[in-house]
């Protein structure tokens, strides 16, 4: 830890603790509250080669660059969502309860599927969430904040309503029941307020087109690109594409961009009077897939480069159908209708906070970003918050 952990210690205003600040939303979170003046604690886990500290500080150096500001340090606590008590030492559990009021869980795994139970996405999605939901009730914390996903709602079609839960729907994948469970288990915690957020598939920054994460808009991007690069100009076409994953063109679904995300979420933190809802972060003019397949289409022809015909790594297209279909068989279960998100309590926390619109320009500048740095290959303009190539 990074700061004294003297009982009594808070003569200034409480901290609010964070997990997942080095992720693509949560950096966006960090980023909010800090620029909002507020004290911030971290849960990060090192990695292979760099601290949680070192990892924190490559957070808010990014931010510091970016903004051309300075910005104070967050307090730093190193643990693991896999651990008892998030794996926090003794003292930084009695530092939590002496000066955090409020816990952000918003670390998650993102991997859509694990029969294994003892491993992700339920190790760090369910069992992490309990030892978030123990640490912050050992610290007589009294204000939980769960970030989890729209797609809590499964399979269920037609209109879903931000108090749903729980309705016997069937899941699309082990991500969205992990994430269920995990809501489900913080609504029942017992917290003095419990206030859930529900974001839709979080696509890159509506100003810059930064992410750090390519799942949803970008899979389907990234198959173009590569067939692109691997097979020939002209055969990228939106249509052929979408027959290609399975979808239906008439289809829409919802994308939203992290920096509005972080917005809406940062604000309600702040706000005590936002507390204990549930929050649909979902767009309110979601896409067709005519449109995702169009936007493709139009940022591979204009931003990869086609492979050429001598060049010795060029696939005839059986190659690509074989290959790339089966990996992006995964998102099988995102490329579907989505109902329709209910978002009546966004609304009327956040009208100043309007959704940015997800139109042409701003799709592509996200899909120029995410194809210059080959999708987390490569550094690009603007270096990852994390520090390194976003992998
Ligand atoms: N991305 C989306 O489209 C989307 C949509 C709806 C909801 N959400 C939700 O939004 C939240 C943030 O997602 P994101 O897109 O920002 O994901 P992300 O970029 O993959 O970040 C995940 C964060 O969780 C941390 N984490 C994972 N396992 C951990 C563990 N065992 N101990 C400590 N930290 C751990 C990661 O730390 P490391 O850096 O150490 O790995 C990282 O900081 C999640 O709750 C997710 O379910 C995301």
């Amino acid at each position: 830890m990074n700061a004294a952990a003297l009982p009594g210690s808070s003569d200034t205003a409480p901290f609010i603790a964070v997990t997942g600040g080095t992720g693509l939303l949560g950096s966006y979170l960090v980023r909010d509250l800090l620029v909002a003046g507020r004290n911030v604690a971290l849960v990060v886990r090192r990695d292979r080669k760099r601290s949680a500290a070192t990892r924190v500080e490559a957070v808010v150096r990014h931010w510091e660059e970016t903004l051309e500001t300075s910005l104070p340090r967050p307090v730093v606590l190193e643990g693991d969502l896999a651990q008892p008590f998030c794996g926090l030492a003794e003292e930084d559990r009695q530092w939590l309860h002496w000066n955090c009021s409020a816990l952000l869980h918003n670390a998650a795994s993102l991997s859509f599927r694990g029969a294994d139970r003892a491993a992700e996405p339920w190790l760090t999605n369910v069992t992490g969430t309990a030892h978030a939901i123990d640490l912050a009730r050992a610290a007589d914390i009294e204000h939980f904040h769960h970030v989890s996903t729209a797609y809590v709602c499964g399979l269920r079609e037609g209109t879903v309503l931000e108090d749903d839960l729980d309705v016997g729907q069937p899941f699309g994948n082990d991500y969205e029941t992990s994430k269920c469970a995990a809501e489900k288990m913080v609504r029942e915690a017992g917290f003095e307020s419990a206030t859930v957020y529900r974001p839709s598939i979080i696509v890159g920054d509506s100003e810059t087109g930064y992410t750090s994460t390519y799942h949803g808009f970008f899979a389907g991007l990234r198959l173009g690109h590569t067939l692109l690069t691997r097979v020939a100009k002209g055969s990228t076409s939106g249509p052929a594409l979408l027959a290609l994953i399975g979808v239906n063109q008439a289809d829409r679904k919802n994308f939203v961009p992290v920096d509005w995300v972080s917005a809406v979420i940062a604000h309600a933190v702040q706000t005590p009077g936002a507390r204990g809802r549930t929050y649909h972060l979902t767009h309110p003019d979601p896409l067709s897939m005519r449109t995702v397949g169009r936007i493709i289409q139009e940022a591979v022809e204009t931003f990869s480069v086609a492979a050429s015909p001598d060049d010795p790594d060029r696939c005839d297209e059986r190659w690509f159908a074989d290959n790339l279909r089966s990996q992006l068989d995964v998102y099988q279960s995102y490329f579907r209708n989505d109902p329709v998100f209910d978002r009546r309590h966004t609304e009327s926390l956040a009208s100043h906070l309007p959704c940015p619109p997800l139109d042409d320009p701003t799709l592509l500048r996200m899909s120029q970003f995410a194809i210059e740095c080959d999708f987390g290959r490569r550094p690009t303009r603007a270096t990852s918050p994390s520090g390194v190539a976003a992998s």
